[in-house]
């Protein structure tokens, strides 16, 4: 039933031809018990396949649109909720969290509040059990989402005695063994050492790419996902203040939001202001493009 109500809701693809996989209308959000607006007047489109940054300071809204569009608002959180959020063609609004999680599935901040089982297998497992699937689809999709995040070797252990970096490939997999098309995560490496982070961002970036999957990932730590990024959107104070592609949203003055913007932007920027012309059309995103750009001129 659910199926066709599905199907009878999904809106036509966008006007560009791709397919709108969320859509964001005057979304504003009070939890209750609270006087101000967590998050207010968000619009935001993302076509499948897109892998979209959001950043900005502590307190300025990442977790709660996060929380929006995965349906845990306004299923779970209590609150005024205002506007719509539409996820693969279907209003959060009118659709159970268990349909929901498995169009845009979510992995939190600390991986230790999703994992609870005895083996690693078990917690990939244990949602597809709960959605009553075949023993067989189960241990097709456990092994499927091990390969994806490489993790195979750590089918047996204990989700407990796992590093932290491990502990959120195992986290990402049971996500993704729901199948989503959507994957929330908010700031998967906060936890992480830097050499543990990359690894992880690393494999995000591959899912994104290999699996075309969609992701919208909240991050302080940008140097290395922003080259990867279709779009990075900024918040401040509950509201997006930027939503674009990355150059286009570095060329701004985004430092007082809180966002580390990778250093090699700073250097360019600097550059500017003291020497006039310089052989870069655009903003280099990484350290790579800045040293082919300047060869380019060296030449
Ligand atoms: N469960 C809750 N109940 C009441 N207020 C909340 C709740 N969760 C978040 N808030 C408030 O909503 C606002 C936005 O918080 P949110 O957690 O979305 O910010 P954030 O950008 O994710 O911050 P951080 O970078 O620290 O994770 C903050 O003022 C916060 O105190
Ligand atoms: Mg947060």
């Amino acid at each position: 039933m659910f199926r066709d109500f599905i199907r009878k809701t999904r809106l036509p693809s966008g006007v560009d031809g791709d397919l709108r996989i969320i859509e964001v209308k005057d979304l504003g959000f009070k939890y209750a018990g609270t006087d101000f607006y967590a998050i207010k007047e968000v619009n935001l489109e993302i076509n499948e396949g897109e892998f979209v940054i959001l950043a900005g300071k502590s307190g300025c809204g990442k977790t709660t649109l996060l929380r929006c569009l995965n349906g845990l608002i306004p299923h779970f959180y209590e609150g005024e909720f205002e506007g719509r959020v539409l996820i693969d063609g279907v209003d959060t609004r009118d659709c159970p969290p268990y349909i929901l999680s498995q169009k845009a599935g979510m992995v939190f901040q600390n991986p230790d509040n999703q994992l609870f089982a005895l083996s690693v297998e078990a917690d990939i497992a244990f949602p597809l059990e709960n959605l009553g699937l075949p023993r067989e689809e189960i241990r097709d999709r456990v092994e499927w989402a091990l390969k994806l995040l490489k993790i195979e070797e750590l089918r047996s252990r204990s989700p407990f005695e796992l590093s932290a970096g491990q502990k959120q490939k195992v986290a990402i997999a049971s996500v993704l063994a729901m199948r989503p098309k959507i994957l929330l995560l908010d700031e998967p490496t906060s936890s992480l050492d830097p050499i543990s982070a990359k690894n992880l961002i690393d494999a995000i970036i591959e899912l994104n790419r290999k699996h075309r999957l969609t992701i919208l990932i909240s991050e302080h730590r940008l140097t290395h996902l922003i080259p990867h990024a279709d779009k990075l959107a900024i918040m401040d104070k509950g509201k997006i203040l930027y939503f674009d592609e990355p150059r286009k949203v570095l060329k701004e003055d985004v430092l007082m939001y809180g966002v580390s913007i990778p250093r090699v932007v700073e250097v360019v920027r600097e550059m500017r202001k003291i020497g006039g012309c310089l052989p870069f059309r655009e903003v280099p995103l990484s350290v790579d493009e800045f040293i082919r750009d300047l060869r380019g001129v060296l030449r």
